[in-house]
């Protein structure tokens, strides 16, 4: 029996307020305690998105009576949010902001626009971009000129992450995140609604120049991002992937065949997201999981109201037994045993 730290997932779409039929906080933080997260960053991509100060005591209310594990949440940034964005940063995990194709109404391509949030935003906890390829280049250019750490969200591409290694051998604040199915998918032949993510699944060398730059990737992130099976089997199928009970399995799987280290996996899971976005310590808190056991990953097993995974049917090695959360036993045997509103805000303060 193996005992690792509570897992941080700092890229997880929890779709409350706003699409409840997706996902909602109890639901998302049963799926994150299921896989192993004790503490969980809420995007701000929700209906509506959370860019002011109503907006987010609304998702802060939902997750103070429904979240089963810890949690902060993230302020979008929008066209008119810079000073208000900047003054509640305290309360919040972070700044998002969406420079690039992505699932809502929240990308900004006005310049003038990230000008503001670039000098505005005052940190601690740094601005998060999805900027994918040119757009990373243009992020990174910026966070150098305002001086401005940024962390960079879900990488996929081998000249990403060369350019954040090149980066960070010249001193850019940067860092960045990778998520599960970028190191262990890649794009399928033909268009297939259920494979529709953002980034988009990329190359076999792209995969391969992650693995080999392991060593530039700061943490892990599932970008748990739920759609129903209806909808991504549908018309217009919306992009994401859920993530979290899958996470730690495919991780552990990937220290089983010794393409990952077990330090590097509470590195980049524990360790380095709670430094990079200064999160507290959580207290006697911890996952028990049996590191031989071999199993299936199932759809209909998983906690979340999704109802579907891309790695259904595959054949895992590592499995959570248990997790305890400042002191309580959360979950036992894939039974949710923490109740709702058990979860704390970490940035209430
Ligand atoms: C995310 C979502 O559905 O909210 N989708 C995705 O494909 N990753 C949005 C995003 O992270 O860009
Ligand atoms: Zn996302």
């Amino acid at each position: 029996m193996l005992k690792l730290p509570g897992l941080i997932d700092p890229h997880v779409h929890v779709r409350e307020p706003g699409q409840t039929h997706k996902e909602d906080w109890d639901t998302v933080t049963q799926s994150a305690l299921a896989g192993g997260v004790t503490m969980i960053l809420a995007m701000p991509n929700t209906k509506p998105p959370i860019f002011d100060e109503a907006t987010l005591n609304l998702a802060l209310a939902s997750a103070h009576s429904k979240a089963r594990c810890d949690y902060a949440q993230f302020l979008g940034a929008g066209p008119e949010n810079a000073a208000e964005a900047a003054r509640l940063a305290p309360r919040a995990a972070g700044l998002k902001m969406y420079l690039d194709s992505t699932f809502g109404e929240l990308r900004l391509d006005d310049m003038t626009i990230w000008l503001e949030h670039f000098r505005q935003w005052p940190g601690p906890a740094p601005m998060v971009v999805h900027a994918e390829s040119r757009s990373m280049a243009a992020a990174l250019a910026f966070s150098q000129l305002f001086n401005q750490p940024i962390h960079i969200a879900h990488i996929s591409l081998k000249e990403e992450i060369l350019l954040i290694r090149a980066a960070k051998e010249r001193g850019v604040r940067v860092t960045c995140e990778v998520a599960p199915h970028h190191l262990l998918l890649t794009a399928p032949a033909r268009a297939d609604g259920r494979l529709e993510v953002r980034p988009r699944l990329a190359s076999q060398a792209d995969v391969d120049a992650l693995w080999q730059n392991l060593a530039v990737i700061d943490c892990f992130a599932t970008d748990h991002a739920p759609h129903t099976a209806a909808e991504k089997d549908g018309e217009n199928p919306p992009p994401g992937f859920p993530g979290l009970e899958t996470m730690l399995p495919l991780l552990l799987t990937a220290v089983s065949e010794s393409r990952l280290t077990l330090d590097d996996l509470i590195e980049k899971s524990v360790t380095n997201p709670r430094k990079i976005f200064g999160l507290p310590e959580q207290p006697e808190t911890w996952v028990e999981v049996d590191e031989t056991a071999r199993w299936e990953i199932h759809a209909a097993d998983l906690h979340s109201r999704c109802g579907w995974t891309p790695f259904d049917g595959w054949k895992v090695t590592g499995q959570v037994q248990k997790v305890v959360l400042r002191g309580k036993t959360v979950c036992e045997n894939g039974k949710i045993l923490a109740q709702p509103g058990y979860g704390r805000n970490v940035r209430a303060g």
